[in-house]
């Protein structure tokens, strides 16, 4: 197991290699990809990837600006909603800074990172527990935060998928997900990731799961199948399964391999575009 990417509690040190050139041109060819499709999905698919891989805050950094405003400084208390019941004040610590809420003893996790810390990353898929788009770190351990009360993670440290990557660096699971292909809209891929971080550090400890065959022999090598298992809380509708289990596997053996796709050409776009309006006429 490669030891270096594989603690969850301290995700900011698990820092992924420097963008590479792919990686940076993914953004700048997100518009050319989609072209054909329309401007709805383009945006659709622009806003979703860059919220599900935080480094590409840093290439809309305009759009980041913009959204400053929004954002809470550290350590701000977030006063209660004038509506909200039963007042619960819970401080939390998120994504390396302290957080204070006055919330409805009865608030999620998920909402309260959403709607109230604006952490927009963790997705409400289900809402019920089933499909583990809106998972994160919790003390670094993955938990579904939509069946998390908020304030029964008073005190404890929560990291989303915005708290992964860190400046000019992607975290190596955010890595290979783009290396390996791992997602299409990307609705889940938050979760996945969270999940995936998570399962690196169960791997670690050694602890068992549905599918591990002998449990009284102690292992830290996940199969694909192990994984598979493990990851079998997060659904991907887009079923993307086969580039995530290989981009965990990657991370968690430390073997890497070659990207297996690039990037389309301009001119294979071009002779696919006097094809298809050949065949038009
Ligand atoms: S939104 Fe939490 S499991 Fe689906
Ligand atoms: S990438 Fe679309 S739901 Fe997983």
């Amino acid at each position: 197991m490669n030891d270096d990417f594989d603690e969850p509690t301290a995700p900011h040190e698990n820092l992924g290699p420097e963008l590479t050139d792919d990686e940076e041109a993914l953004l700048m060819e997100m518009p050319a990809l989609t072209d054909d499709v329309g401007q709805t999905r383009r945006t659709f698919v622009g806003r979703t990837v860059a919220g599900s891989l935080g480094l590409f805050a840093l290439n809309l950094l305009d759009l980041e600006k913009a959204l400053a405003g929004l954002k809470p400084s550290p350590d701000v208390v977030f006063a209660a909603d004038p509506v909200a019941e039963n007042l619960v004040k819970v401080v939390l610590k998120v994504n390396g800074a302290t957080k204070t809420l006055e919330i409805d003893s009865r608030v999620v996790l998920l909402d309260a990172l959403r709607e109230r810390l604006k952490l927009t990353g963790s997705k409400k898929g289900c809402d019920q527990g089933q499909c583990g788009a809106c998972t994160v770190l919790v003390d670094g351990r993955r938990v579904l935060s939509c069946l998390t009360l908020a304030a029964s993670v008073d005190g404890k440290e929560v990291t989303t998928i915005e708290g992964l990557a860190k400046v000019g660096h992607l975290h190596p699971m955010q890595a290979a997900f783009i290396k390996y292909d791992a997602f299409q809209c990307g609705y889940c891929t938050p979760g996945q990731i969270c999940s995936a971080v998570g399962l690196l550090g169960e791997a670690r400890r050694g602890e068992v799961s549905h599918v591990t065959e002998d449990v009284t022999v102690r292992t830290t090598r996940l199969t694909d199948d192990q994984i598979r298992e493990r990851m079998s809380g997060n659904i991907c509708r887009c079923g993307a399964y086969p580039g995530i289990v290989a981009a965990i596997q990657e991370v968690h053996s430390g073997k890497r391999t070659e990207h297996t796709w690039r990037f389309v050409e301009e001119q294979q776009l071009a002779r696919v575009r006097r094809e298809d309006a050949n065949e038009a006429v």
